[in-house]
């Protein structure tokens, strides 16, 4: 089906139907607010079981309890929990509808990711657009493989020594379903790490798309209800410091609409929040011998962390404008 409109025709004709599994979940009600924004996809339907008749973000649009027969849609996205998302993805493909899959079932390292491109948006560009089922990535993945990727394909790493990632998540990252440790008197004011041990499911996609770098990943519970802050620190080839890593990230990042590198400063989360941006930034550090720096990621974990490379990756498959209906600043 084309991509985009004809002047003059009613508000959805022509247009690509896409449908949304999970609706009414944190990453779900994202992505429908990003659609009803978009201009260029008709949202035909939105799933939830427990909140069947509640209107969405897309004027028209409610919220649905419907199962994977007869999707009728150009393209579903899946913004279910972990492990729903596998029957859904198999109807998709013998219906012949394309897929995006924000849980992490067929992901790097899943053992479903067969036949299911990983839907890095800004690194693999000419694949997502070839490609019928993409495999959204997940939150933390995205800033730390978007970081460190293009310094690993300019063979920039010392490789020696760990590679720390020591990364915060606002709460929603965890979803929408109460949880006691998840309540209002338990985040508030308060900061832990958790996920403690190296062996968090996320370093699966990490090592899948940063092949031999030794990662040590440490996850950190926010008090705030969404936003990702990253800060890696990385020992550098001889030579390399923080503006040659900026001129790296410079030119892999010319054409992203939604990858921005600071040339001062470090990014703040009121930054990213409520957007589909991505902002890096590199430092220099004193009292090492070997060049060692401080990578800083910082977006929002709803937008560029799972909706808004979502939207990205359907724009790629369906023939839109890369950037198009993504909120960035
Ligand atoms: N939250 C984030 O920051 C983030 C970032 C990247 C990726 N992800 C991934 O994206 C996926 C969705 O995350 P989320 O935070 O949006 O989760 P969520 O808030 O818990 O939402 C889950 C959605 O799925 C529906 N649902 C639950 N069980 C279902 C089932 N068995 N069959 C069909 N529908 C079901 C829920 O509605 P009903 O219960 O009413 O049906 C709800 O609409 C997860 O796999 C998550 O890991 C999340």
């Amino acid at each position: 089906m084309e991509a985009g409109v004809n002047p003059g025709e009613p508000a959805t004709a022509g247009r690509p139907r896409v449908g949304v599994a999970g609706g009414s979940g944190y990453t779900g009600r994202e992505l429908l607010a990003i659609l009803a924004g978009h201009g260029g996809v008709e949202v035909a339907w939105a799933t939830s079981r427990s909140e069947v008749g509640v209107p969405t973000a897309v004027p028209g649009v409610h919220l649905t309890d419907r199962g994977p027969d007869a999707l009728d849609v150009d393209l579903l996205f899946l913004c279910l929990p972990h492990g729903a998302a596998v029957t859904w993805m198999e109807a998709a493909r013998a219906q012949g509808v394309r897929a995006i899959d924000l849980t992490s079932d067929h992901r790097p390292g899943s053992g479903r990711e067969d036949g299911v491109e990983y839907g890095m948006a800004d690194l693999a560009r000419e694949r997502i657009q070839a490609a019928s089922q993409v495999a959204n990535p997940g939150c933390y993945p995205t800033g730390v493989i978007l970081a460190l990727r293009p310094l690993l394909d300019e063979d920039l790493i010392e490789s020696g020594t760990p590679i720390t990632i020591a990364a915060a998540s606002g709460v929603t990252g965890a979803g929408r379903s109460p949880r006691r440790d998840l309540l209002f008197a338990e985040v508030s004011a308060n900061y832990r790490a958790y996920g403690l041990g190296n062996d968090h499911r996320h370093l699966r996609e990490m090592r899948a798309w940063l092949p031999g770098l030794p990662l040590l990943f440490v996850p950190h519970l926010l008090p705030a209800a969404r936003g990702i802050l990253e800060t890696i620190t990385v020992g550098m080839r001889e030579g390399v410091d923080a503006a040659r890593v900026r001129e790296v990230w410079q030119a892999r990042y010319a054409d992203s609409p939604t990858v921005r590198i600071l040339a001062d400063g470090s990014p703040e989360l009121r930054a990213v929040v409520d957007s589909d941006a991505l902002i890096l930034s590199a430092h220099d550090n004193a009292g090492f011998e070997a060049p060692t720096l401080t990578l800083v990621v910082a977006f929002d974990n709803l937008g560029k962390g799972a909706a808004g490379q979502a939207v990205h990756n359907m724009n790629l498959m369906l023939g839109f404008d890369a950037g198009q209906g993504l909120r960035c600043r």
